[in-house]
């Protein structure tokens, strides 16, 4: 094993585990999805605090703030018991990062300008850590020249921005303005605790995923193939891309949308995944999650017909290991090889076994058996086994799999490149 392997087995923190954000939430439609972000942010280990600006509580309920973030949720300047519980000067510095989402044209126009006027401005301005913002508005207020110098402002004193997007907007408007979903949002925050304001983490990084089954062809209209829909795989693609990473997604055939930004080589049998990959290399990733078949059948140039007698009987012969061929020792050697284990029994020992069998460095071993749901559903269990021991995963919606595991390897090339500087 060389010294990079061995820094990326070493298990780091991720990227945002004990981060300690200060979450303003302005009065924007937008602010419905708070009680989301909230959710995800602790999902990875942060710690939130809010506050909530009187026109965000027409939109969402301070009550749901505290549940979700396990403290108070703070709104009022003048209130006595909060300034003794917790004065503004002390909420706006006891936090690695404040940010403001939604942010809307108000709470930005009062930033630009140095108001005060409320908690949240106040916080703003008392604030000797680093801002964030998720801009939320109405296309003609964000095209709005007083909107776009005040964004300038806000970004000469190095205010970061994440978003907007463009689509449809909830006045019934279409264009920019909509405010970045909340998996860019949580990529932005990774991206600025690993210390790369304007790059991602794994922008200089190249990463192959697999995903989706393969089809085996017997003859024209048959073929075997394994069940797979693609959904985890390809959320994998678009973490790693969503991160900065250049993403190869070699799938078999799925109905799932490709990702964005992920370049993908569309592929039916093993063994034309396995060309697709090798042709892939060289990366410094790779995340093997395709439900390839184990087995190719002799494939008849015409459909087979029944004739009235015995069933035919195939010829099966065996495809290549994938992963395992991926993982082998040499100079295309990915730094980091993550496999997939569908187990229906003895989840995590055959994991294990697998892990050291294919040689690869992490593997997520998920339960696959018919009472879990796996298999097309929207959810994961998920247990990641490295060199270190196996950490269990609550269950989590396939795409937060994809983002922590994302954030994982971030942080062990974060960790990585520290220990080589
Ligand atoms: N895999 C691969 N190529 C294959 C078979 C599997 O790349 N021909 C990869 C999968 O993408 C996954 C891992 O190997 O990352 C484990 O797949 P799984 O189906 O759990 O294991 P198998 O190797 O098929 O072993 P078994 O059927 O004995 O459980």
């Amino acid at each position: 094993m060389n010294t990079i392997m061995r820094d990326l087995t070493a298990g780091p923190t991720p990227l945002l585990e004990n981060k300690r954000i200060l979450l303003i939430v302005a009065g924007g439609i937008a602010a419905v999805k708070a009680p989301d972000l909230i959710r995800r942010l602790r999902e990875r280990g942060a710690q939130v605090r809010c506050i909530l600006t009187k026109g965000g509580a027409n939109f969402v309920t301070p009550l749901t703030l505290a549940s979700l973030s396990g403290e108070k949720c703070y709104q009022d300047l003048f209130s006595l018991t909060d300034e003794s519980e917790m004065g503004h000067i002390r909420l706006s510095r006891e936090a690695d990062i404040l940010l403001v989402a939604p942010a809307t044209a108000d709470i930005m126009a009062k930033m630009a300008h140095g108001m005060a006027d409320d908690l949240a401005t106040t916080a703003l301005l008392a604030t000797d850590k680093p801002v964030m913002i998720a801009p939320s508005m109405n296309v003609m207020m964000w095209t709005h020249p007083a909107t776009q110098a005040n964004l300038q402002t806000l970004q000469t004193r190095d205010v970061r921005i994440v978003g907007p997007g463009a689509g449809d907007l909830a006045c019934g408007e279409v264009g920019d303005g909509r405010m970045a979903e909340v998996p860019e949002i949580i990529a932005a925050l990774a991206r600025f605790f690993a210390k790369a304001p304007n790059r991602g983490p794994l922008s200089s990084l190249k990463a192959l995923v697999t995903s989706g089954p393969t089809h085996e062809p017997i003859d024209p209209v048959r073929y075997i193939g394994n069940r797979s829909s693609g959904k985890q795989g390809h959320a994998i693609a678009a973490a790693l891309a969503e991160l900065g990473a250049d993403v190869t997604l070699v799938s078999g055939p799925v109905t799932e949308a490709d990702p964005d930004g992920v370049k993908v080589v569309r592929v039916e049998t093993a063994k034309q995944m396995m060309k697709a990959c090798k042709d892939a290399l060289p990366a410094q990733i790779v995340v093997c999650a395709a439900a390839v078949a184990d087995w190719a059948a002799d494939t008849r140039e015409a459909k087979i017909k029944k004739d009235g007698g015995a069933a035919p009987t195939l010829k099966l012969s065996e495809n290549p290991d994938i992963l395992a061929t991926l993982a082998q020792k040499g100079p295309l050697r990915p730094d980091l090889v993550i496999g997939f284990a569908a187990e229906t029994e003895n989840l995590v020992e055959n994991a294990k076994a697998k892990r050291a069998r294919k040689n690869c460095d992490w593997l997520v071993a998920n339960d696959v058996s018919q009472m879990s749901g796996t298999f097309g559903g929207d959810s994961n269990t998920v247990h990641l086994v490295t060199a270190d021991g196996v950490e269990s995963w609550p269950t989590l919606k396939k795409r937060a799999v994809a983002e922590r595991l994302a954030e994982r390897i971030a942080a062990a090339f974060n960790h990585q490149s520290q220990h080589q500087s």
